[in-house]
């Protein structure tokens, strides 16, 4: 059967993750979170006390990453995604409000998108892929045959991401979290190199009032439809 490649691109706290996985499931497509990337470089910058602003440092430690293999996601025999960086699983490491900060400013790095790109398109297989990110559709592969933009409004995405910190130990304040949201909204959507924004061909979700069934159900209903069209071609 053919598989098309699956994009799913929007802000922060849209239920990307979620959403991705269980669409991943359903289908039996391989998974890429690649937000998971840009936060694993900037742990590995923090860890080498290169400040997220050096474009140049950060650049070259991206590359060394890439180039050794050393940045990889793997899923775990419980279905869930795992991040490795050189061998240790920094999964949990990388889910807090601080390597969020950071993600959101290494990615803003034209030296650290143009080497990432190398893991993400290698991703692609025949047995199909979903990749969840900000730019998948617009940049990584412009060409995938089903987009999607999945987004909420900024009190729900803000919610979100309270209740995820909290779900992981955490104890954030809302006020700081929705202040965060915002901000990497912004950031993430200004930015000169492959900005946050929905692809012209995407199909637009709001998820502001839709349970992530419904919104899995949608996605995995686009795709078997694009999955016959393929094998009629
Ligand atoms: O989805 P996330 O919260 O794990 O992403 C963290 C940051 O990484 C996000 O604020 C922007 C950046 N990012 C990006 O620029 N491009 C992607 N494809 C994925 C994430």
């Amino acid at each position: 059967m053919k598989r098309p490649i699956v994009a799913i691109d929007g802000p922060a706290g849209a239920g990307k993750s979620t959403v991705a996985r269980l669409v991943a499931d359903r289908l039996g497509y391989l998974l890429l979170d690649t937000g998971a990337l840009y936060r694993t470089v900037a742990l590995a910058a923090k860890r080498a006390g290169i400040p997220w602003g050096d474009e140049a440092a950060v650049t070259g430690l991206t590359e060394t990453l890439v180039r050794d293999g050393a940045i990889r996601l793997e899923r775990g025999g419980d279905g869930a995604l795992r991040t490795l960086l050189r061998g240790e699983d920094v999964s949990t490491l990388i889910r807090t409000q601080e390597l969020a900060e950071g993600a959101s400013r290494v990615s803003a790095i034209a030296g650290v998108r143009e080497a990432l790109l190398t893991i993400q398109r290698s991703a692609v297989s025949a047995n199909g892929v979903v990749l969840e990110g900000r730019d998948i559709g617009t940049v990584v592969f412009p060409d995938a045959q089903a987009k999607f933009f999945l987004t909420a409004s900024v009190e729900v995405r803000a919610r979100r991401r309270f209740d995820e910190l909290r779900s992981r130990g955490q104890s954030p304040e809302l006020e700081r979290v929705h202040e965060e949201v915002v901000e990497r909204d912004r950031r993430d959507s200004t930015r000169p190199v492959a900005p946050l924004r929905q692809a012209p061909d995407a199909v637009l979700i709001d998820s502001s009032a839709l349970s992530v069934e419904a919104v899995v159900d949608r996605i995995v209903e686009r795709v078997r439809a694009i999955e016959r069209e393929l094998e009629q071609s």
